[in-house]
């Protein structure tokens, strides 16, 4: 057979459906250990486990914050941490109506004889990951694969590898019933104009859906989350969010099939309000689009709450503040109707 059975199906999709509801999206807050770490360095506090805890749990009890956040994205310690009167996560999360969702990619490493070209690990015993987080309550896994902009780069060798690595990540997450987020990331870095941009990003996404149909991956069963095609970084031409918008919503339309049914975008080091406004003009572009185009944003999301917050428990309320006034605007960018 090359399709899941039917219960199996339509639990994949009413997952991936729910995770993009209109005016929803995804909160991304997946960082590793040592990511969060620099962003508890940077407000003086430790990188200890409570405080980890502490600063999720901030997020997870804000008030009403599933009125446009549909689903989490969780690194693996998260799932088991529980609040300060011990309620797990996992429990508060699902009490409040977000679906939670676990970083499956492990460290990337040098892809041989490359010009700083990396892969993503964490294929072996995948299955058995699969299995233990489905049981705890995860519905949803992401894994990102990073690929740079450079003169001669991202190589033949890099883009297959990301296809494969994505299709076989997400042949496991479905056969054990979790919704696989593909997640190949075309990085800000670079003095690379728009253009460029595209032609990658529309090379590479080929590459992951010829890949995904390759290794029998229900597509109605998963979710993307690209770049948004955009400059680089260094590029000294500036592009409106109209031409970013039409740009990227060009590549998707040529390349994501009509049978994906969403698509999240990581904000990539835009910041909080490039990353609504983008948004915004992508759900208003006149171009058909056929699927939901949401946000999954870690740092767009997190910036202002985490200068808001800065370590301290009195600035908790505040801090949250933040964060629903992201998501609200967000919310609205999704379906076209932000005004800045
Ligand atoms: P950013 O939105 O910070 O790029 O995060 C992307 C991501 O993959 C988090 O899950």
């Amino acid at each position: 057979f090359s399709y899941p059975e039917p219960a199996l199906q339509q639990e994949l999709r009413s997952t991936a459906e729910a995770i993009v509801a209109p005016g929803k999206g995804i909160l991304a807050v997946d960082e590793t250990n040592e990511g969060i770490g620099k962003l508890l360095a940077a407000v003086g506090s430790q990188n200890t486990e409570n405080n980890r805890r502490r600063y999720r749990q901030l997020l997870f009890t804000t008030e009403n914050l599933s009125e446009h956040v549909s689903a989490t994205i969780l690194f693996d310690e998260t799932v088991y941490q529980k609040t300060d009167d011990g309620t797990p996560f996992m429990d508060l999360l699902k009490k409040n109506n977000i679906i939670p969702g676990i970083k499956l990619d492990l460290d990337a490493v040098p892809l041989f004889l490359s010009q700083d070209e990396v892969t993503t690990q964490g294929l072996d015993n995948l299955a058995n990951r699969c299995a233990e987080y489905k049981k705890q309550g995860c519905r949803f896994a992401k894994w990102r694969c990073p690929l740079r902009i450079g003169e001669n780069v991202p190589s033949v060798q890099a883009i297959n590898d990301t296809a494969q690595v994505l299709a076989r990540y997400a042949a496991v997450c479905q056969s054990q019933g979790l919704v696989p987020i593909v997640e190949p990331d075309v990085l800000l870095d670079g003095d690379h104009d728009i253009v460029r941009n595209q032609k990658v990003t529309e090379t590479a996404l080929a590459a992951v859906y010829k890949a995904l149909n390759d290794h029998h991956v229900f597509l109605e069963g998963t979710l993307l989350k690209p770049n948004m095609v955009t400059p680089g970084h260094g590029c000294s031409k500036k592009n409106t969010p109209q031409e970013i918008a039409v740009a990227t919503v060009t590549a998707l339309r040529r390349t994501v099939p009509a049978a994906v049914p969403g698509i999240a975008f990581l904000s990539g080091g835009l910041t909080e309000e490039e990353a609504t406004v983008y948004l915004n003009a992508i759900n208003q572009v006149n171009l058909k689009r056929p699927w939901a185009l949401t946000f999954s944003y870690g740092r767009a999301l997190q910036a202002s709450v985490w200068k808001t917050w800065a370590g301290k428990d009195e600035n908790t309320k505040a801090a949250q503040a933040e964060l629903l006034k992201r998501t609200k605007a967000n919310g609205l960018a999704c379906q076209g109707k932000y005004q800045g």
